[in-house]
């Protein structure tokens, strides 16, 4: 099954566990600006979905929600039916309803908005003391 992670990390911590990640393509999205508070995204690198059976989104969370540059990118997405989608979250406050939860939900909204259906989701908390272990886990579940 040709699977690829679509992936933005403003300071490397969500690159750092897409790195881990064996057998799939990393793809990155990029924008003009890594302001994580840009009111307009002008995105320069969309990666191409095409020819994918299996894709997972990730992003860290910035403000309570998802950054808003991966925001964009699964904005101007069309079609995401019959593809499996999985969704990983990076965040730095102690409890996952301070942000990773939300910014899951809004990119789950996006997903079936687009005829998509995302089948796991996690938070990985940066400052957890199992965040490896969080990690092996995700990684043997996606
Ligand atoms: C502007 C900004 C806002 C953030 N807001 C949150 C937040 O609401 N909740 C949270 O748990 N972490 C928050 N964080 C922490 C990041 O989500 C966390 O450090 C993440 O792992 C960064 O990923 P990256 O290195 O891939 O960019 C914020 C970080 C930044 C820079």
């Amino acid at each position: 099954m040709k699977k690829a992670i679509i992936y933005y990390s403003k300071t490397g911590n969500t690159e750092s566990v897409v790195k881990k990640f064996e057998n799939v393509d990393l793809l990155e999205v990029k924008s003009e600006s890594n302001d994580p508070y840009q009111k307009k995204v002008n995105l320069t690198e969309t990666p191409d979905i095409k020819g994918y059976e299996h894709i997972i989104f990730a992003s860290p969370v910035h403000a309570f929600q998802n950054c808003r540059v991966m925001q964009a990118y699964l904005n101007q997405l069309e079609d995401l039916k019959g593809i499996t989608i999985d969704t990983f979250v990076t965040h730095q406050f102690r409890f996952s309803w301070l942000g990773g939860l939300q910014a899951l939900k809004q990119m789950r909204k996006t997903i079936e908005s687009k005829g998509g259906e995302v089948r796991y989701h996690k938070s990985i908390n940066w400052k957890s003391h199992k965040r490896e272990q969080d990690i092996q886990e995700m990684i043997e579940l996606y």
